[in-house]
This record gives C-alpha cells, sequence and structure tokens, in this order.
C-alpha cells in the first residue's frame, strides 16, 4: 500500500508540474481526486483489508489525499492570480472616453396637439372626460339620435364587437355618458381614441378626436361661435379666417361645419384645399331636443352646443404632413422631428 500511495503522489505530482494553466489544474484534480480516481479506488479497496491493517492503511490513503488537495489548491490560486493580472495588463480602459448616451424620446405629436387643446379648453373652464373605446350600440348610436337603419349609419361603418358592442366611430358617446350622471351647467371635453372601416391616405382605421360640449340655460348659437372662432385662431394664427356653414349631424340642430383658411395657400386655391382656399376642419352644432331627451334633461330649460374634431388632422395641418399614415409607422425618422 504504502509503495502504491508513494508512486501515485509522484504521478499527480508530475502531472501538477506540467499543469501550465488554471484549467489543466482543474482536470488533474479530476483525473486523480476525483469520484472515480485512484484515490477514491484505494479508499474502497480497504475493506477487503484485515481490520488489525484497515486504519493505518486509511489513515495513510488520507494523509496523501490531504496533501495532495492542498498542493492542487495552491497551484491553482497562484495561476487564478497570474491569469487575472494578465487579463488587466492586457485590457485598456480609456477612462477619458464619453459616455454612452441614451437616446431621449419626444410626445408623439397626436399626444402635443391633444394637450393644446385641452390647455386652451382648460383655461375656459371646461373639464375632461373619458369614455370606453368598446362602446354599446345605445350610447355610440341610439341615444345620439341615430336610430338603426338611419342613413348617418353609413357614414360610421365600424367593426362590431358583438351586436350590440362596437368599437367606438366617435368620442359623442362620452355626451351621453357624462350627461347622464350629472346635471348642468356642464363644460366637457373629452379626448380619445375612436375606430371605423376605413384606410387610405386620408384614413387610419384608428384616430383620435376631441368631442366637446357645454350645457347650460340661455347658452346660444353665439357661445359656440365665439368659443370655437378663439380656438381655431389659438391653434392656426390670429389672421387665420374662419368661417360656419350650415350642414347636419343627427345629434345636432342646427348643425354646421367650420372651415378655416387654408394653411398652405393662405386662401388663394390649392391643391390641398381642392382650389376652395378653404379647409373643413369640425362639426359643431346645438345639441338636439331628442339627445337632451334620452339623458331627461328638460330641453326648454336647458341648452347646449356640442363639437368635435379629428386630431390627427389638426396635427396635419398645423405641422406641414402629407400622410396620416406616418403618425402610426412608428418611424423614429419622422417621431424626433417634433
Ligand atoms: N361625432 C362627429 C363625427 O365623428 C363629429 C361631431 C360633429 C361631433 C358635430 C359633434 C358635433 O359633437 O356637434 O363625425
Amino acid at each position: 500500500m504504502k509503495q502504491r500511495l508513494d508512486t501515485l503522489k509522484a504521478e499527480v505530482m508530475a502531472a501538477l508540474n506540467k499543469a501550465a494553466s488554471s484549467r489543466e489544474i482543474t482536470e488533474v484534480k479530476q483525473q486523480y481526486l476525483g469520484r472515480k480516481g485512484p484515490v477514491a479506488a484505494l479508499v474502497k479497496e480497504l475493506g477487503g483489508l484485515a481490520p488489525e491493517l484497515r486504519r493505518a492503511a486509511g489513515e495513510s490513503i488520507n494523509a496523501v489525499k490531504k496533501a495532495l488537495e492542498a498542493e492542487v489548491e495552491l497551484r491553482l490560486s497562484d495561476f487564478e492570480r497570474r491569469e487575472q493580472d494578465a487579463l488587466l495588463a492586457s485590457e485598456t480602459v480609456d477612462v477619458t472616453l464619453p459616455g454612452r448616451r441614451l437616446p431621449l424620446g419626444s410626445l408623439h405629436p397626436v399626444t402635443t396637439v391633444m394637450s393644446e387643446i385641452e390647455d386652451f379648453f382648460g383655461d375656459l373652464g371646461f373639464e375632461v372626460a373619458e369614455g370606453p373605446e368598446i362602446e354599446s350600440d345605445y350610447y355610440c348610436f341610439e341615444a345620439l339620435n341615430i336610430p338603426k337603419d338611419h342613413p348617418a349609419r353609413d357614414m360610421q361603418d365600424t367593426f362590431y364587437v358583438n351586436q350590440d358592442a362596437v368599437l367606438r366611430t366617435h368620442t359623442s358617446p362620452v355626451q351621453i355618458r357624462v350627461m347622464e350622471g350629472r346635471k348642468p351647467p356642464l363644460r366637457i371635453i373629452a379626448p380619445g381614441t375612436v375606430y371605423r372601416r376605413d384606410s387610405d391616405i386620408t384614413h387610419t382605421p384608428m384616430f383620435h378626436q376631441v368631442e366637446g360640449f357645454m350645457v347650460d340655460k340661455d347658452i346660444t348659437m353665439s357661445h359656440l361661435k365665439g368659443i370655437l372662432s378663439s380656438f381655431l385662431k389659438h391653434l392656426f394664427g390670429k389672421k387665420r379666417e374662419v368661417r360656419f356653414r350650415p350642414s347636419f349631424f343627427p345629434f345636432t340642430e342646427p348643425s354646421a361645419e367650420v372651415d378655416i383658411q387654408c394653411v398652405l395657400c393662405n386662401g388663394s386655391g390649392c391643391r390641398v384645399c381642392k382650389d376652395t382656399g378653404w379647409l373643413e376642419i369640425l362639426g359643431c352644432g346645438m345639441i338636439h331636443p331628442n339627445v337632451f331627451a334620452s339623458v331627461e334633461y328638460d330641453s326648454t330649460e336647458v341648452t347646449g352646443f356640442a363639437f368635435g374634431l379629428g386630431i390627427e388632422r389638426i396635427a396635419m395641418l398645423k405641422y406641414g404632413i402629407d400622410d396620416l399614415r406616418v403618425f402610426f409607422d412608428n418611424d423614429t425618422k419622422f417621431l424626433r422631428q417634433f
């Protein structure tokens, strides 16, 4: 046993002497001192020895094993330290290099225009209200005086979630939701996302609107005209002409559409305004008595005006963007300009 241990010890020492890296030391350790190595095999043989020899043999195997393990650890830490020093010496860090800047995001132009509109109306005492994007047929159409089979439904073809629920085609249903729960006086604007079955350069299936309305005793068309004119002059400049044209919406009577002088040609006529000199910008009117009836307001007691406008359209005119789809392409080259 003694001789075999001496030979083994010499063999391991020779292998350790040859090893030239921490990895090679580890390999030697596994090969000789691992569970399947020669030292473990000697320990197994102890069982076959006569009991009086077993104790002394066990002790000497253990002593050799301990000595070899200590030797391995010594060399391993030595190699590891040298390898670490070599790595540090070869890797250079230039602490004078500038840091890497994280790119800073910016607000989407739709968000910017929305906040600008909220700020303007906020200053006039309007509150912001919101409604759900999945809306019932009742709030989206019925309560707004658009009965089933009414031709006005054709202008707002949309996505049905089920027979009675749609992706809202406009923000007008927020009028009903707010009026149902509260009594006049009310000054509300309701910005939000809306959906229609439409897709070309001037239409995307998802876009944004702001709805606004004011209800109180003695609200007249002149309130509507005064507030919307100053709003449009605030957005597009004091010199920009504004005109009101009679129109039709089921939920207002009378109804009007508002145009601004073309922002590209200033009224002289161009491709964008189709040579008319004017751009259509929003719809509005005096809230229809049938709408008041559906929220149990007495239309001999209160009156009100309402309006609705598309945010992307405003942003396009304000920033001179000629394709609506770029708003939703997520191209940072476009978005970074704002
Ligand atoms: N809801 C209309 C649409 O999406 C826009 C609109 C027109 C809203 C007239 C109004 C209004 O409140 O009075 O086409």
